[in-house]
């Protein structure tokens, strides 16, 4: 086990740079979360730490060494890719055993570890199958044993869940964070999946464009985004938002727009008075049939657990989530709650948080 520390991390290609100084540590046994974007440059941040792309400048650090100059095979770590790279000429059991053969390890401690790693891991009845005659899952739990059995300092993963269907995802996602809980090893997950980020992170990095955005663990960064960027990053359906000015309106604050609807503001707006704001309200958060901004149902999408309505006020689109089975229907018009305190506020024009 380790701790993991990046900094002023830059990646070049060429003249192009991918990565511009980014700094973020994982504490020993941490299981931290990279999000964000296609192209972001999560791969790319993990690969450093791996040792498999070079570091352009700044400084990794695993446990109490800098390893920038390390092969990766000398940096104790084991990664798990998207695409598991499974022999297809070896059984799951020598697929498990690889590296540690290469590493020359004895025979008894070669079976030893890769039976712990395949009950752990379920795996115990299928070490003499070939990866043809797994299913996806099984697959990617055999890509998983093979990083166990190296018994790493540090876990990388980079989106090991997005060839899988829906529910083997959430399956796995929960057999993930439990292999995190039984072997407390600290893990760095790449995910562009914001409820995978959610769900399975101590502590989730929002990155956008080669920089960090936002750290902190998941409800931080949901009920408090820095910015705009993370404010509609995470969430589902994202988060709504209404351009307009400050106003005040016999005591109460309003957030008035261009096109002469009032919405209620917080208390917290009173020092932007006057000023452009931009309030961001997540869609659990509106009600619909209170008193309140005159909308209409434009589509209806059930979940079963909860409806999502797309509205429409004024030119202004909104979704709202509503627990309960609305009576509604497409084109009816209904009046939109705002819960004010939930409200969030940015600047329009650097999207930073307001209060
Ligand atoms: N070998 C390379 N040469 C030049 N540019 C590269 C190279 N590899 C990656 N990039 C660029 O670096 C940026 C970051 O790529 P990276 O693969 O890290 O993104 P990502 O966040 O992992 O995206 P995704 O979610 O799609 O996997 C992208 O703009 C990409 O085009
Ligand atoms: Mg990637």
């Amino acid at each position: 086990m380790a701790k993991l520390t990046i900094r002023n991390a830059v990646k070049r290609y060429g003249a192009l740079e991918v990565l511009h100084g980014v700094s973020v540590a994982a504490e020993d046994g941490e299981f931290v979360v990279l999000v964000g974007p296609s192209g972001c440059g999560k791969s790319t941040l993990l690969r450093m730490i791996a040792g498999l792309e070079s570091i352009s400048d700044g400084e990794i650090e695993i446990g109490d060494g800098i390893v920038n100059d390390l092969e990766p095979n000398e940096r104790d770590i084991a990664m798990v890719f998207q695409s598991y790279a499974l022999y297809p000429h070896m059984s799951v059991r020598d697929n498990m055993a690889f590296s540690l053969k290469l590493a020359r390890r004895s025979r008894q401690e070669i079976e030893r570890k890769v039976n712990d790693a395949a009950s752990i891991l379920d795996l115990t009845t299928l070490l003499d199958r070939y990866p043809r005659q797994l299913s996806g899952g099984q697959r990617q739990r055999v890509a998983m044993g093979r990083a166990i059995v190296r018994d790493p300092s540090v876990f990388l993963f980079d989106e090991p869940l997005s060839n899988l269907d829906a529910k083997l995802r959430v399956q796995m996602r929960t057999e993930i964070k439990t292999l995190h809980q039984r072997l407390g090893t600290t893990m760095v997950y790449v995910t562009h999946d914001q409820m995978e980020a959610m769900t399975m992170a101590d502590r989730i990095v929002v990155m956008r464009a080669g920089h960090i955005e936002q750290v902190g663990s998941p409800l931080e960064i949901y009920d408090t985004p820095a910015n705009s960027f993370v404010a509609g990053f995470i969430g589902s359906p994202s988060m709504n938002f209404i351009d307009g000015r400050v106003v005040e309106r016999e005591g109460t604050l309003k957030l008035a727009t261009a096109e002469g609807i009032d919405w209620p503001l917080p208390e917290s707006a009173r020092p932007h008075i006057g000023q452009p704001v931009q309030l961001g309200i997540r869609p659990e958060h509106i009600t619909v049939g209170a008193d309140g901004v005159k909308a209409k149902v434009t589509i209806i999408e059930p979940t079963g657990s909860e409806t999502h309505l797309q509205l429409q006020a004024g030119s202004q689109p909104i979704v709202a989530a509503v627990r309960d089975r609305p009576s509604v229907s497409p084109g009816q018009s209904v009046t939109l709650g705002i819960d004010a305190r939930k409200a969030h506020l940015f600047d329009p024009a650097s999207g930073k948080r307001l209060h």
